[in-house]
């Protein structure tokens, strides 16, 4: 079976990719690498010992989507391209709509007219907005909480619509909590640009001493230990789940809705810990105010997925700061050797 893999060469796709070609499918990457690099593609072919065909192009594109799909002839599609900064897409909100929105319109068109209707979609927990009620189950209430949250919605909301009008589409919308960690040998993992506007990238940063101090959002919240917790999942853990995401549409279920993620929260000072613990050293933290717009507990409920597609995260939050910390440490400035 042939996939497209859009995006296939960012973060959360690379571990995907490894998890692929396992199973034997024929993996097609397409990213324009606007944040990523080509290397984590050949990385991830020598932990398979597979190849993969890559094509660096744009979904906004159209005209070489449209001949990548005639030559290739997908069977599939995982759909990971996006840009995901919530801080810069409410700066620039036009370039989030046209590259996220306007990039999987033609996505859709090009599957369409090639006859390809089996979809994977990188969807989030943000569009969950401020979730009321803990677990979050699939059915609960969606809202967008800025620009980048309304990407996802708005997609979903399209991908609904497209299967509302055909239901020969099989579409799977897979909403992750909070990925982290990498590759257990420590070859492929999360190469942010810059300064990381997530926890553990950050922590990772510090703790290979390349930024000083962690910042902690907000200490007053109203859980234990007044830090934010959420539902943090192992990468790997993520990419098993897409593969089991595409074993799903091959049994034509129609549109499908799952949480990805582990159940189980932790605060902000508790990853820090296992963080040291993974690293063997201590990590300075200074507390700061909250981040504008951050929930005080974010957690799924993930039995639908255990349920219908066979899967359960496997590895705890020992095991995703000990591999973030062997591929922060095997890897200072991440792919850029
Ligand atoms: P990433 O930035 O590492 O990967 C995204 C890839 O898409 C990059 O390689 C980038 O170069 C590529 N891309 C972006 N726009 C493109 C375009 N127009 N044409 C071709 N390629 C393009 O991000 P990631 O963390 O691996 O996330 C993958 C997907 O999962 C994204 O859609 C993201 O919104 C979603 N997601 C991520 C998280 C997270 O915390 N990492 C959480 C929930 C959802
Ligand atoms: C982020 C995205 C969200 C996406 C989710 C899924 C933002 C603002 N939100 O969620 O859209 O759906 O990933 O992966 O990027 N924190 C610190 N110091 C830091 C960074 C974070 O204390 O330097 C705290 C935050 O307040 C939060 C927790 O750590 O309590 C996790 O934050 P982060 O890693 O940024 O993820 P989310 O905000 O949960």
């Amino acid at each position: 079976m042939k996939i497209l893999v859009t995006g296939g060469a960012g973060y959360i796709a690379s571990h995907t990719n490894v998890e692929l070609l396992k199973e034997d499918y024929e993996v097609v990457v397409l990213d324009n690498l606007s944040n990523s690099v080509e290397e984590s593609i050949h990385r991830a072919e020598a932990l398979s010992g597979k190849s993969i065909t890559f094509y660096q192009a744009d979904l906004l594109d159209y005209e070489t989507l449209d001949a990548v799909f005639k030559a290739e002839k997908f069977d599939a599609v995982i759909h990971f391209a996006g840009l995901k900064a919530v801080g810069e897409s409410c700066q620039i909100p036009l370039r989030y709509f046209d590259n996220n929105i306007t990039g999987t319109i033609n996505l859709l068109k090009a599957m369409e007219e090639h006859s390809v209707k089996k979809l994977v979609f990188s969807s989030s927990a943000t569009v969950y907005g401020h979730a009321k009620e803990m677990p979050i189950k699939e059915d609960a209430p969606l809202s967008a909480m800025n620009p980048y949250g309304r990407t996802k919605l708005i997609i979903e909301d399209m991908l609904r619509d497209i299967y509302a009008s055909d239901n020969s589409w099989d579409i799977a919308l897979l909403r992750y909590f909070n990925p982290i960690g990498a590759h257990e040998s420590g070859e492929i993992g999360e190469d942010p640009n810059g300064i990381p506007n997530n926890l553990v990238p950050y922590i990772a940063k510090v703790a290979v001493g390349a930024l000083d101090n962690i910042h902690v959002f907000g200490n007053d919240y109203d859980t234990p230990d007044g830090t934010g917790i959420r539902d943090y999942i192992h990468v790997v853990d993520l990419a098993i789940g897409h593969v089991k995401a595409i074993e799903k549409l091959n049994s034509n279920p129609g549109l499908v809705t799952y949480n990805l993620g582990t159940g189980v929260g932790y605060s902000v000072l508790e990853i820090i810990k296992n963080y040291e613990a993974a690293c063997q050293k201590a990590l300075p933290y200074v507390i700061d105010p909250r981040r504008p717009g951050d929930a005080a507990v974010c957690y799924s409920d993930a039995s639908k997925a255990e349920r219908e597609l066979g899967w359960v995260a496997k590895r705890g939050i020992k095991e995703m700061c000990e591999d973030s910390w062997r591929w922060q440490s095997k890897n200072p400035n991440g792919y850029n050797k």
